[in-house]
């Protein structure tokens, strides 16, 4: 077993459909109130240098839960903030803490701060990565869908860190992806190459109708994301027919399910119709942040 969770590359399916079982178990026992305190005195530490709604209110309310206490560090006021050594930080820290979450830019930073840190890491979100989301993603297909293996999914829209992360989670569980970017906004090319080298299912396209075709699951994000705010009026020029509407919807499985890790930037990339409507799930994909975290921080700091 992995001592952090880093990538959904460096996870097998096996260990993964592990995390996805305890994930079941943990939701079950705290929606009958049942205690399941399996990290109870352990603190996790909560590095921030992005902003976010999601992950540090998951991460916290789950280490609670879990009868443990977590502690949130944000950039600006600790002293990796003002430049001391990301080596030095992550080998401190795990001094005090059982676990440490990062959310950052560079997918290094993580890799460097896990490398020095002797207590397991957790990718709370890079420029290249979302792991935790992904997790949270195919568990909750798997409650409305009863699988994820046997579906098709796509991604429209910008090729970003959920992107790449969908890559990874295609070539893990082993499902269909099809992708669809404008021309100049595709997924990281190393992300793509590994991907293809293990033999992964996924399509690239530049055409959303195509990605859209039949899929199962459609899954999208902001076009721009956090650190790119400066380009975020030519992205909406660049991105003009990549939005999830009820018109694409019509070419996707009568039945099919929408999702969006959030925050949406409602009428750009996704319809608040198509939000509002009856395939959304991403009410549900935001809940499963939760009860999956909870189940990546026993897997790693019980
Ligand atoms: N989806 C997600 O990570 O949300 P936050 O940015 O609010 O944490
Ligand atoms: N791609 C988005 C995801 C936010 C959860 C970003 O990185 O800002």
């Amino acid at each position: 077993m992995n001592k952090d969770f880093l990538s959904l590359s460096d996870w097998n399916r096996s260990d993964l459909d592990k995390i996805f079982d305890l994930t079941r178990d943990l939701k079950a026992k705290q929606k009958q109130g049942e205690a399941h305190r399996l990290l109870a005195g352990k603190t996790l530490g909560m590095i921030f240098e992005k902003s976010s709604t999601r992950t540090r209110v998951s991460f916290e309310a789950g280490m609670f839960q879990l009868g443990g206490h977590a502690l949130f560090l944000s950039s600006s006021n600790t002293q990796m903030g003002r430049g001391e050594p990301v080596k030095d930080t992550a080998r401190c820290m795990a001094r005090y803490v059982d676990g440490v979450m990062i959310r950052t830019f560079s997918q290094q930073v993580v890799e460097e701060f896990a490398a020095y840190c002797d207590v397991p890491v957790v990718n709370g979100l890079t420029d290249l990565y979302h792991p935790c989301q992904l997790m949270a993603d195919i568990f909750t297909v798997m409650e409305h869908k009863g699988e994820y293996q046997n579906l098709r999914f796509c991604w429209i829209g910008d090729g970003n860190n959920m992107a790449n992360s969908w890559i990874n989670a295609a070539t893990a569980f082993g499902f269909e992806l099809r992708i669809a970017t404008p021309k100049g906004y595709h997924p990281d090319a190393d992300v793509m190459e590994r991907a293809t080298k293990q033999g992964a299912n996924i399509i690239y396209t530049n055409d959303p109708r195509e990605a859209a075709r039949n899929a199962q699951v459609l899954s999208t994000d902001v076009w721009a994301s956090m650190g790119q705010e400066a380009e975020q009026q030519k992205r909406q020029q660049d991105f003009v027919g990549y939005q999830i509407n009820m018109d694409l919807l019509k070419l996707a499985d009568p039945e099919s399910v929408v999702m969006h890790c959030l925050p949406a930037h409602r009428d750009e990339e996704i319809t608040d119709e198509v939000m509002e409507s009856r395939h959304s799930i991403i009410y549900d994909q935001a809940e499963n942040r939760l009860h999956v975290q909870k189940a990546i921080m026993a897997t790693l700091m019980a």
